[in-house]
């Protein structure tokens, strides 16, 4: 076979997204996602809820990849899975799923580590984005995950920052829980905040050593304010709803920008990379241009649809480790606490 006509077929299920994606060399033919709605009304992920979904979803998502790939299964040069990390139940859907497939098509399998995808989603080829050059820190920002990575090869990876509590999504998330809004709350904070004023109110940062974070004190500083706020007013919510989302999202974005400012100033790289769904708040992607004045940072944010969790990004790792022949055994097992 051509080095140059490698077809990869990744899939992802580590939370509450089932995903499939066919890769063409290192561009994206398809990039097929189920969410799983159910989750809204329990306001966050009910671990046992999303394995099941992930067992409907499974066979129609990759039918639907390869369909919209205008590919046969056939064609498949390998098969690509999230191995972790992740919940146990939903990692299992995607890992025997992948398994089977690539044992019945008799083609390798490769593992492939969740938060690795989210950072070498950078090398997909997608007109209009550049790829960021080694060495580079990579952001990723999620509802699950908050690291600070020092990447300096495609699989020469150092975690050198991570929260220690809660993930930033779920800063965003508690605190919008508590006001009130839907879930994920993210999205709507974000519009929010561009009609309030950040300086509103005042929320203390916290003081974690290094490059790690803590957002778990900010989600009960959230709390203890609007409890003393509305025992005052009881409509001091919908009164100041933009004020307060702004001033939040003040707060989180101060913090997350802290601590990139450190990691480059730390290792003397100016790359910066960011990913994950956070990453699609304007208040970062703003701060994110800031430094590039500021600081003289050059920075690499992927297509929207990259930056959630998506199987074109395990598609990818998928991708470039068959250019490695670095594949899996039939014997792998899922991995729900998986490092880099
Ligand atoms: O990557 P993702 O889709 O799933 C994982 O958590 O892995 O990220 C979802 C998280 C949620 O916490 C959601 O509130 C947050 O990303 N989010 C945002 C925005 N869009 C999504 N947070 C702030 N501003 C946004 N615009
Ligand atoms: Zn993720």
């Amino acid at each position: 076979m051509s080095s140059q006509n490698i077809y990869i077929l990744g899939i992802e299920s580590s939370c509450d997204d089932t995903a499939a994606s066919v890769i063409h060399n290192a561009r994206i033919l398809s990039n097929v996602i189920a969410n799983q709605k159910i989750h809204e009304e329990f306001g966050g992920v009910v671990p046992e809820l999303a394995s099941r979904a992930h067992q409907q979803n499974i066979v129609p998502v990759v039918h639907q990849a390869l369909k919209k790939a205008n590919i046969t299964k056939e064609q498949l040069s390998a098969i690509a899975f999230t191995r972790g990390p992740g919940l146990m139940g939903s990692l299992l859907v995607g890992t025997s799923f992948a398994k089977s497939l690539a044992y019945g098509l008799n083609i390798p399998l490769i593992d492939v580590n969740h938060m690795q995808g989210h950072i070498l989603a950078h090398f997909i080829d997608e007109d209009g984005f550049n790829k960021p050059p080694f060495p580079f820190i990579a952001m990723t920002i999620s509802g699950g995950h908050t690291q600070i990575v020092k990447v300096d090869d495609y699989f020469k990876m150092t975690v050198i920052g991570e929260t220690i509590d809660d993930a930033v999504g779920e800063a965003f998330d508690k605190s919008g829980k508590i006001l009130g809004l839907g879930y994920p709350a993210g999205p709507e904070i974000d519009k929010r905040a561009k009609l309030g004023n950040p300086l509103a109110f005042k929320f203390t940062k916290p003081k974690v050593d290094g490059l790690n974070f803590s957002f778990s004190g900010l989600k009960t500083a959230v709390l203890y304010f609007i409890q003393k706020k509305t025992k005052e007013n009881p409509q001091f919510i919908e009164n100041h709803l933009n004020d307060i989302c702004a001033s939040i999202q003040y707060t989180i974005i101060g913090i997350l920008v802290d601590k990139l400012k450190r990691a480059s100033k730390q290792t003397g790289i100016k790359h910066i990379a960011i990913g994950g769904g956070v990453s699609a708040n304007s208040g970062i992607r703003q701060a994110l241009k800031d430094g590039e004045q500021k600081f003289g940072w050059t920075t690499y944010v992927p297509k929207f649809e990259y930056t959630t969790d998506n199987a074109a990004m395990i598609a990818i790792v998928g991708y470039l480790k068959f250019l490695d022949t670095n594949f899996a055994q039939q014997s792998i097992a899922a991995s729900a606490r998986l490092k880099i």
